[in-house]
């Protein structure tokens, strides 16, 4: 894991915070140590997951930065369960593909990279999750956001 430096030094002018290559590297090690109980919310998240999610149909993980959401499902979810982690960041995914294949999936997965400020494509879905990314999506796009999960037929639990 990549240690995170990246405000080690004082910056000139504060730009917006970036998900890019160079965040994607650290990412992991920058949110256990700024994340109070990182890693015990990813335990718990997957934990809910598990008590929502339906055979035969799809479990997102919208803003699934480097897959760590998408690896604990993978180790807690029943079988016949679809993963899909969606990112805007091409260099998260990237991560997250790196990472996912590491650590070798027991269920059929899918990433994709997605802007959830437009139109979003969630199909067939049972849980939703998001992760620490709600606050990323412009405020004017979230209630419809959350509304097109809520019209999901087997839509049944947005953790967020
Ligand atoms: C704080 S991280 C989420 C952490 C992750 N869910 C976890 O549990 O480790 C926020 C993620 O949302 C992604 N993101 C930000 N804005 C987005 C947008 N408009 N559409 C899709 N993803 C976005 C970022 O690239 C980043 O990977």
């Amino acid at each position: 894991m990549g240690k995170d430096k990246i405000f080690a030094t004082p910056h000139g002018t504060v730009a917006d915070f970036s998900f890019d290559a160079k965040t994607a590297a650290v990412f992991d090690d920058m949110l256990i140590r700024s994340v109070p109980f990182y890693l015990e919310v990813q335990r718990m998240v997957s934990e809910l997951a598990r008590d929502f999610a339906v055979p035969g149909t799809n479990v997102y993980d919208l803003g699934c930065s480097t897959g760590t959401t998408l690896i604990q499902l993978d180790q807690d979810l029943p079988e016949g369960v679809r993963l899909v982690g969606c990112d805007s960041s091409e260099e998260m995914l990237r991560k997250a593909g790196e990472k996912i294949e590491a650590h070798g999936m027991r269920h059929e997965y899918a990433l994709a990279c997605q802007d959830l400020n437009r139109e979003v494509e969630v199909e067939n879905a049972s849980v939703v999750i998001m992760n620490l990314t709600l606050q990323f999506v412009r405020p004017l796009n979230r209630d419809r956001l959350i509304r097109r999960f809520a019209a999901e037929p087997v839509f049944s639990q947005v953790l967020l």
